[in-house]
């Protein structure tokens, strides 16, 4: 297959499994998104995939070719963008991005197009020769994007490369992502921001305690057709709630309110009754709504629904 196929990774820190049995493919022109909480493993993965951590156990290839970092033209066809900076404050840009453009075997007029357009491309051309001591956060995260696509890699890693950025800077990385797949680079995309990622992956795997939850194109995680709502009652007697039972999820809470959960399918007439009959239901009752929510499956609620807990708890 083209691009990158990982097979069967594992890792272990002492009693600590990191990350457990992990496969990927990312093809050439592919964003793949990799999500989950701190500690999910996915920075692991990315330092085996990308060479500098050794795996227990478990294979990686580019183009059906094994991954050697020992292999200096292999280890030149990936980028990757670290997590935490890699750059040198006390040089400009220009000299930064000529540094690791030199240390991947660039040089002369090639060296030059290249920084040039990463100049271009991270929107740095103005700060090109200013000291990176004065940069702002964003404006380091950018060059630190930058540095990782000097040698023009057929793929790039990226582990969180929008933590703690501001707006303007988050979104002229991202179009730069974006920009990579078009050009035909693969991409994986370490996050743990759930908006990026629908916002510019192709393909999404939910990571969580060194494992692989689910994976899929978004729209095959999310079931886009399928909308939650949420009606708040005082309290609900048992036989009506025996009524509701099969049509919808009855919870209560810690102070005592109820709430039920109804799952309506939208763009079909499948099950377009459920909705009116849990309202018929109530009515007939004569409960009272205290209130009503309605939410679109996304990849937040997906995540919930998956670990039992927030992204970013
Ligand atoms: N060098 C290390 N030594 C021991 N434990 C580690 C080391 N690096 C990471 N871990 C542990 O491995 C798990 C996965 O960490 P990491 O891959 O950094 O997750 P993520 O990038 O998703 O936040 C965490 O429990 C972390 O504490
Ligand atoms: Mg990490």
């Amino acid at each position: 297959m083209n691009g990158l196929t990982v097979s069967h990774l594992r890792k272990c820190y002492g009693d600590l499994t990191a990350v457990e049995d992990l496969d990927l493919q990312v093809k050439r022109g592919e964003i793949f998104g990799l999500i989950g909480p701190n500690g999910a493993g996915k920075s692991t993965s990315m330092m085996m995939i990308i060479g500098l951590l050794k795996p227990d156990s478990g294979t990686i290839s580019f183009d059906d070719q094994p991954y050697d970092i020992h292999n200096s033209e292999m280890r030149s066809r990936f980028g990757l963008v670290p997590q935490n900076l890699a750059i040198y404050p006390e040089l400009t840009t220009v000299q930064n991005l000529r540094f690791f453009g030199r240390l991947n075997g660039l040089s002369g007029q090639k060296l030059q197009e290249r920084i040039d357009y990463v100049l271009h491309l991270t929107g740095l051309k103005d700060n090109a020769n200013h000291s990176v001591a004065t940069f702002s956060g964003g404006m380091m995260r950018r060059l630190n994007f930058g540095i990782a696509l000097v040698h023009e890699p057929e793929f790039v890693v990226l582990d969180e490369p929008t933590v703690g950025i501001d707006p303007q800077s988050r979104s002229n990385l991202l179009d730069g992502v974006r920009e990579l797949s078009k050009q035909g680079a693969g991409v994986l995309y370490a996050s743990h921001y759930m908006e990026e990622v629908e916002a510019i992956c192709d393909r999404v795997a939910i990571m969580d305690h060194g494992r692989l939850l689910k994976e899929g194109t978004i729209d095959e995680l999310l079931d886009r057709n399928q909308a939650e709502l949420s009606i708040e009652v005082e309290s609900l007697p048992a036989e009506v709630a025996a009524k509701l039972q099969g049509i919808a999820e009855i919870e209560t809470d810690d102070q005592g309110k109820t709430r039920i959960e109804v799952s309506q399918t939208l763009h079909r007439r499948d099950d377009s009754n459920r909705l009116r009959s849990v309202f018929e239901i109530l009515d007939r009752a004569g409960i009272p709504l205290e209130s009503l929510a309605s939410q679109k499956t996304s990849l937040e609620t997906l995540f919930l629904k998956l670990t039992g807990r927030r992204l970013r708890d």
